[in-house]
């Protein structure tokens, strides 16, 4: 497992890499500053004239779930964040005709136990592939403010080829879609939404904590193990992700090994294609679905 800084690889190369359990970290673009900017801005004026880095010894966390229930997907489906994750892409070398992308999220991770479920939920020791993500997946994280070792996110790189025993045989993408999504802004101190969890003790030493320069990107395969750091820096972490996958690898059914995922599901119809913004093609997706998105289809109305 290596560890790469500001490689010269093609994406073809790193793809193969990132396959292989490593990681690659990539300095600011200027897309990626752009992006963070953007969202620095839409924090800003959210909780003016407040100090978004110091929430937790101001506000209640019931009001700071409902600022960021809509603050999150205002940032999501903001039409510049689509155009600067593109530039991302573009700088780092990407095809952007086969790379797909979903949109970007904001993730906060706040000090001590102020606001830790729902809106912000701090993510327990995971894959994404245990949440119905294909093996081809990459995933692209950058802090929006100066970050720090005591509130960035770690990686638990010993379980790569190591299974560790979890829940995600009761996890289904589509159903999760249908019933939790729209509520987790409800979910201020307890989170009972049903999620994969490792279901034996985790090992969390070693783990790699990669502290970056905002608009700094990191990129590690889907079937990384790895969770948010407990945040003991007293300042909030905001941090971007988005995920992206070669139309070659999905279609080649190329990627990570597999060690222990068992969800159903996936969420190969949510990447949008760097050029025009469309869907993976029908034969593309056909691969992954295995029937479980009509059995929790959601009715007309209620799309997005
Ligand atoms: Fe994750």
């Amino acid at each position: 497992m290596n560890i790469y800084v500001d490689s010269k690889m093609s994406d073809n190369d790193r793809r193969k890499e990132l396959y292989r359990g490593s990681i690659f970290t990539i300095s600011p673009s200027p897309s990626a500053l752009n992006l963070c900017q953007l969202a620095k801005d839409l924090i800003q004026e959210a909780f003016a004239p407040l100090d978004p880095l110091n929430l937790h010894e101001m506000l209640p966390p019931e009001r700071c779930a409902q600022i960021l229930a809509v603050l999150k997907p205002k940032f999501i489906h903001h039409p510049k964040a689509k155009e600067h994750l593109v530039g991302i892409l573009r700088e780092s070398g990407c095809d952007l005709e086969k790379t797909y992308f979903d949109v970007p999220r904001m993730r906060t991770a706040f000090p001590g136990d102020y606001l830790k479920s729902g809106i912000a939920y701090a993510f327990h020791p995971h894959r994404d592939t245990w949440y119905s993500a294909p093996f081809c997946q990459i995933n692209w994280w950058m802090p929006v403010f100066d970050l720090t070792a005591e509130n960035c996110m770690a990686i638990h790189p010993h379980y790569w080829a190591i299974p560790l025993k979890n829940g995600s045989s009761q996890y289904n993408y589509h159903r999760w879609n249908l019933e939790s999504r729209r509520n987790a802004f409800q979910h201020v101190k307890t989170d009972t939404r049903v999620q994969p969890h490792p279901e034996e003790a985790v090992e969390l030493d070693p783990q790699i904590r990669l502290v970056c320069n905002v608009g700094g990107a990191y990129l590690f395969s889907a079937a990384q193990l790895h969770s948010t750091v407990p945040n003991t820096s007293n300042l909030t972490r905001y941090s971007i992700d988005f995920r992206t996958v070669h139309l070659d690898d999905v279609m080649g059914r190329i990627g990570a090994p597999n060690v222990d995922s068992a969800c159903t599901g996936t969420t190969i119809g949510d990447y949008l294609r760097g050029t025009d913004l469309s869907h993976l093609p029908q034969e593309a997706m056909a691969l992954y679905l295995d029937g479980t998105e009509s059995q929790h289809a959601q009715p007309v109305s209620t799309l997005r």
